[in-house]
């Protein structure tokens, strides 16, 4: 046996001075000062400084840091030169009475400590290590906390917590599968869920009225800071409910969530449509914490000499601008930055007039009527020292494109405001076009129900049909999607035909989902969070690696087990496959 700990390092104070405990962790720092041993003693609650004699307890000599050690010892007072104001704990220490070595450690592969600079590619592949750094500790205990809320919220508005399988087959989320080989049946394959949207739905179906789960799903994608090829997903599904249904539970949840955490937000979360967040802000995930608003400002310049405006303005395009507060100090190299941005997300070039108190500054000053200066500011109230900045193309694209700098300029030149701002985005567009499948397809998949008034337009517009589709959005990061779901097989099989997904097709691949409708299907609808998104915001981190214990690197490995791995031929003529090189 060991000795075993009665108290935790980083809750002990001053109320327990002269008291005896026991305390097991890690050694964080050990400093021999001839005489007497000091050590800092952490465990998951905090650290502790321990003194101890050496030649009362010659094991002392031997600790090092990392050392997983059990002490006893009395709580006393710090001397008045040696209080630490610094450390919560500070005020006090630990006389050692008894040391004990549970296991000793290797020189730690990363420093144990806040505000490191370790290579991600090293923290990852000791993980374990590196979570022992409080502030990654911390990130556990708040993703613990946030599921936590979730769950207590829940439960109280009457949802169940539902498991649905992880082998199953290919679910519609438009990404690649992960496939699983069956050993059992020769050829066939398992798919890794993308989500559980069709066993969610099939759970409506079977009447259980409200569910979720914090479920995982599995995409093979192009990764990025907050895409993983395995994350968690809160999703919802509810029955005999509307949009204004999903995001009242939504925000009563998100509220209680950040009332745990010591924050208020305001609910309802304002609402734009997709149309008007393309239109604003050129994305359909716009950061609402600042401002710097597209405009449409082809009317200042329907009679302009500026060939490049006219001619697209005479094609149909618009003409898409902003003002950029105070910018027209930028340099040269800066606005240059700036044009990158533009051309990098499809502009062709972006215009710039700086305003300055004498006159106006522009690469394109020469071909720009003093009257079309007045329009364009009075229409986005420009004032000297502004900067305004245009593009001009096909509409969505020049919105895009613009919007990209806009998104470009808010990080760059620090113009968000602190605080959460949350955004419905809503009535996405039905389907949308795959150049890479060269057809238009499900914008958001291909259970979500058009809105009756625009299915007329599927041959017509296709791209103007709507969805009764959603997105929450915080801060300019997409956290949650969702949809009211079709609930006939009529309508399904109206929406195949839209999407041209031949009847066999979806027979083979959701043949089980429309069978399910055809016994008594209530009108349902529903939502997913990414859960690690949910907590990157709530920490801070830009990137969701941060707050998933086990994380991939962005080349999907996991440098700690070095999955994925080589596997033996043995399993590999089980599972009847063979490799091809
Ligand atoms: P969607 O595919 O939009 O919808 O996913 C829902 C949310 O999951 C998060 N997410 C991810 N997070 C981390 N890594 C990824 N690779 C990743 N992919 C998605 C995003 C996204 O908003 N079944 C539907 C939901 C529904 O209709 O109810 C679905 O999965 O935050
Ligand atoms: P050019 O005539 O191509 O030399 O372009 C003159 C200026 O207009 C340059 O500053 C370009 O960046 C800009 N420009 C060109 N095409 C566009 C466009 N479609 N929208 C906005 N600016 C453009």
């Amino acid at each position: 046996m060991f000795l075993k700990k009665n108290a935790n390092c980083g809750e002990l104070n001053k109320d327990k001075i002269g008291q005896e405990v026991v305390l097991n962790g890690w050694v964080q720092k050990r400093r021999d000062l001839g005489g007497l041993i000091f050590l800092d003693l952490r465990d998951r609650t905090g650290l502790i400084q321990v003194t101890v004699n050496p030649e009362e307890l010659p094991e002392a000599e031997k600790v090092r840091n990392e050392y997983v050690i059990a002490i006893r010892g009395e709580v006393t007072s710090r001397p008045e030169g040696a209080i630490n104001p610094d450390m919560p704990t500070g005020e006090i220490e630990i006389q050692t009475l008894e040391l004990e070595i549970l296991n000793p450690s290797q020189a730690s592969p990363l420093p144990v400590e806040d505000n490191i600079d370790t290579r991600e590619e090293v923290r990852l592949r000791y993980r374990y290590v590196d979570l022992r750094r409080p502030e990654m500790a911390k990130k556990m205990v708040l993703r613990h906390q946030v599921a936590k809320a979730i769950r207590d919220f829940l439960d109280r508005e009457g949802f169940l917590e539902i498991e649905t399988p992880v082998l199953t087959r290919s679910t519609p989320e438009g990404a690649r599968d992960y496939l699983v080989p069956s050993r059992k049946s020769k050829g066939h394959f398992f798919a890794l869920p993308q989500s559980p949207q069709l066993f969610k739905q099939l759970l409506m179906v079977s009447g259980l009225e409200r569910y979720f789960q914090l479920a995982r799903c599995f995409r093979d994608e192009d990764l990025r800071g907050d895409r993983q090829p395995e994350f968690t997903q809160l999703d919802m599904e509810m029955s005999f409910v509307n949009e204004e249904d999903i995001f009242s539970v939504v925000e009563g949840m998100m509220a209680e969530i950040y009332q745990r955490l010591g924050e208020e937000i305001k609910i309802p979360f304002p609402r734009i449509t997709y149309r008007q967040a393309m239109d604003r802000f050129g994305t359909d995930k716009p950061d609402l914490s600042f401002g710097l608003e597209l405009e449409d400002v082809s009317d200042s310049f329907s009679e302009t000499d500026f060939k490049v405006f006219s001619s697209i303005i005479a094609s149909g395009g618009r003409i898409k601008a902003l003002n950029f507060p105070g910018g027209a100090g930028l340099s040269r190299k800066e606005i240059d930055r700036l044009e990158k941005v533009a051309k990098d997300n499809g502009a062709k070039g972006l215009v710039w007039l700086a305003l300055k108190e004498e006159s106006f500054q522009s690469p394109v000053k020469k071909f720009i009527r003093e009257d079309e200066v007045v329009s364009l500011t009075t229409k986005l109230q420009a004032d000297y020292g502004d900067l305004i900045l245009a593009v001009a193309d096909e509409e969505k694209k020049a919105s895009q494109a613009l919007g990209s700098v806009r998104a470009f300029i808010g990080r760059e030149y620090n113009l968000r405001q602190p605080g959460n701002f949350f955004l419905w985005v809503t009535e996405f567009p039905f389907m949308e076009y795959s150049e890479e499948e060269n057809r238009f397809v499900a914008a958001h998949h291909p259970f979500t129900q058009p809105l009756k008034e625009d299915i007329k337009l599927v041959d017509v517009d296709p791209e103007r049909v709507r969805a009764r589709a959603y997105d929450l959005v915080l801060n300019g990061v997409e956290l949650a999607s969702g949809s009211i779901r079709i609930h006939s097989r009529d309508l399904q099989e109206k929406v195949f035909e839209m999407l041209k997904i031949p009847l066999e097709e979806a027979e083979e691949k959701f043949g089980f989902l429309l069978e399910a409708f055809q016994y008594g299907t209530p009108p349902h609808g529903g939502i997913a969070f990414g859960f690690d998104r949910m907590v990157m915001m709530l920490t801070g981190d830009n990137t969701i690696r941060e707050v998933i214990a086990f994380p991939k690197t962005l080349r999907g490995v996991c440098p700690l087990t070095r999955a994925p791995g080589l596997v033996d031929l043995k399993q590999l003529q089980e599972l009847h496959l063979r490799l091809d090189d």
